[in-house]
């Protein structure tokens, strides 16, 4: 992979072709729009299916024929046989269910603005270049990069070509073990906070470092030991001395979260059970009951008994959705008002969906992610070694 000039190559659209909404679409109103979109959908029957993240909101979900976590979603794209799979999620997700799926299958993506910018964070660019100088300052390690399934292709193609994997956040942990049976050092890309989680979890908290791509000064990172307290900023070479290096990204929904809004929850009500997404701080996992995937959220409160009180530390459209779906529990949403929706997902406006399923119906096809062969044959490696291991 070429080094390119990261400041003028990096973009926050990984797609260039982003076909807006026309005019007409603009002002549905909800009740022509369910109708319009049913009547697609039953025009094109087993042609078409319909995946739902999580976070979708509620006018997106309810047409969805799968509602899941990103990696079930892509389970669910491999195993339709529909020609069209019209992914309500962001990018990355489309990517993987564009490599997953068979070449004549075609995954839409409603609105191409729907990039998530945690992904947006390590761009295979700028991980070549810190690949680059961590590799030359520990010139005798075996340093495997494992890219969090948040990440697009380009870069899932990078770890496979460095014999790395991809991972999920229900399995980074055997993915961390494997990676450690095969090296001596993991680069984790690109949550940040996912990774030191991980590593926690596996008592390794006395040998993380942190890589700052943003740094002015380019290669320096800044180590940093278990109690969060950081070193004077190093050198590559300082970094590279740590066992886990974790590229410094993040998703601005979970960084909100804080101990103080769990502390808050268990006053106000001193039943609750806490649960929160692993892409919150360490501090915030450590002091909630349960962390797990938004499939593991949804589990817990699908099988909690009634009357119990769940605290949901995540994006808030599933904490609605959870209230909807078992009225029977207590759902709370981990800090009230203050909790976020994704802006990313939030493009998939009802209105993109109701217009790519028309534009379907009348043989158009509107806003096609499509990885490059050699790109989707690579990602599709380090996806792989991720189900084997
Ligand atoms: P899941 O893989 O748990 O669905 O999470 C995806 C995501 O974007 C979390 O922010
Ligand atoms: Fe990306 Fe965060 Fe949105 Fe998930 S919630 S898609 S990680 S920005």
């Amino acid at each position: 992979m070429e080094t390119a000039d990261i400041e003028t190559d990096l973009s926050l659209f990984k797609y260039d072709n982003l076909e807006q909404l026309p005019e007409r679409y603009r002002d549905l109103d909800e009740a022509e729009r369910t109708e319009r979109i049913e009547a697609a959908k039953a025009e094109l029957g087993d042609d078409l299916v319909i995946l739902g993240h999580n976070y979708q909101r509620r006018e997106i979900v309810e047409h969805a024929d799968f509602i899941g976590d990103s990696y079930q979603l892509s389970v669910e794209a491999a195993e339709a046989d529909a020609e069209y799979v019209v992914f309500g999620g962001v990018t990355f997700m489309a990517e993987s269910a564009d490599i997953i799926t068979d070449d004549d299958q075609t995954v839409i993506l409603p609105s191409m603005e729907a990039s998530c910018p945690m992904a947006g964070m390590a761009e295979a660019l700028q991980v070549d270049a810190a690949w680059a100088e961590i590799t030359e300052a520990a010139p005798e390690a075996d340093i495997v990069p494992i890219t969090y399934m948040n990440s697009y292709a380009d870069l899932k193609a990078f770890c496979a070509e460095q014999g790395g994997a991809v991972c999920t956040s229900s399995n980074a942990h055997d993915v961390f073990e494997w990676a450690f049976e095969r090296g001596d050092k993991v680069l984790f890309l690109p949550d940040k906070h996912l990774g030191e989680n991980t590593a926690h979890r596996l008592g390794m908290e006395d040998s993380i470092a942190e890589w700052d791509p943003w740094d002015p000064e380019g290669k320096d990172g800044e180590a940093r030991s278990a109690s969060g307290s950081r070193a004077e900023p190093g050198v590559a070479e300082e970094v590279a001395e740590s066992d886990v290096i974790l590229w410094d990204g993040y998703c601005q929904v979970h960084e909100r979260f804080r101990e103080e809004h769990i502390r808050q929850v268990r006053e106000d009500h001193p039943d609750a059970n806490v649960i929160v997404h692993p892409e919150c701080r360490r501090e915030v996992v450590e002091a909630a009951d349960v962390a797990g995937s938004t499939a593991a959220i949804c589990d817990t409160v699908a099988e909690a008994d009634p009357g119990e009180t769940w605290a949901i530390g995540t994006e808030i459209h599933l904490t609605n959705h959870l209230q909807r779906w078992h009225p029977e529990v207590n759902v709370l949403p981990l800090c009230g008002d203050a909790c976020m929706d994704c802006n990313a997902m939030r493009q998939i406006d009802p209105n993109y969906l109701t217009w790519v399923l028309e534009e379907l119906v009348e043989g158009r096809e509107r806003n096609v992610i499509e990885v490059a062969p050699r790109e989707a044959e690579l990602a599709n490696v380090a996806m792989e070694r991720m189900l084997e291991i």
